[in-house]
């Protein structure tokens, strides 16, 4: 992937619905009517995935620059599968929808259509209500990049040489893929 494409700019959020949730940062909004059309695309693999195909209502956290760094950590490395992401995190409860307290705010969505492709599912979301939380100044996906999250960790940060995914921990899982990529533990270099 060559640096143009690391100047488009997004944001990072929290997808949340019923009984689970992950970190996206591919969202856009792409009307601006009273009830805007948002679109978020959801990886297959994902555990989120199949709850956004048995769920029209969802929930978009949108992080701030000094969100801590154990709601990344949770949410967008860890699947809800094997781990209740919930668990140690400090959420409010939005009509059944648990959304992280430490955020900027929340907008609900009501999914309208959802687009199948072989890797991921773009979802059509219609803007329902938001709520501010906190004031600050939202997160860019290349500002997570370089690593202006709370609990960064000397010497435990992969990045992925194919699309800039940054995975934290220690050692990378033999079987690990990029969420965003697909590619394997071969092509990430400890920064
Ligand atoms: C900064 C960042 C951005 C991400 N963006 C997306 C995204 O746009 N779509 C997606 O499906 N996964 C994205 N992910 C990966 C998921 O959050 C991650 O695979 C998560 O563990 C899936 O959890 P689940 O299996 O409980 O759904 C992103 C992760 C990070 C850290």
């Amino acid at each position: 992937m060559n640096k143009v494409m690391d100047k488009i700019s997004q944001g990072v959020y929290v997808l949340t619905t019923f009984a689970g949730g992950c970190i996206v940062d591919s969202v856009s909004q792409v009307s601006s009517e009273e009830n805007p059309l948002l679109t978020i695309s959801v990886r297959k693999e994902n555990y989120t995935n199949e709850l956004v195909h048995e769920n029209n209502k969802i929930i978009l956290s949108v992080l701030g620059k000094d969100v801590d760094g154990r709601i990344i950590e949770t949410f967008g490395f860890h699947s809800m599968r094997d781990y209740n992401k919930f668990e140690n995190i400090d959420t409010m409860d939005v009509d059944g929808i648990k959304v992280p307290l430490d955020s900027l705010g929340y907008i609900e969505l009501e999914i309208e259509e959802r687009i199948e492709n072989n890797t991921h599912t773009l979802l059509l979301c219609r803007y329902q209500n938001s709520r501010e939380l906190n004031v600050g100044e939202e997160l860019t996906y290349n500002e997570y990049r370089r690593n202006k999250t709370k609990n960064k960790k000397e010497g435990s940060t992969w990045v992925c040489t194919a699309c800039g995914y940054i995975y934290e921990g220690k050692n990378i899982p033999d079987d690990f893929i990029c969420p965003i990529c697909g590619a394997d533990k071969s092509m990430f270099e400890k920064k």
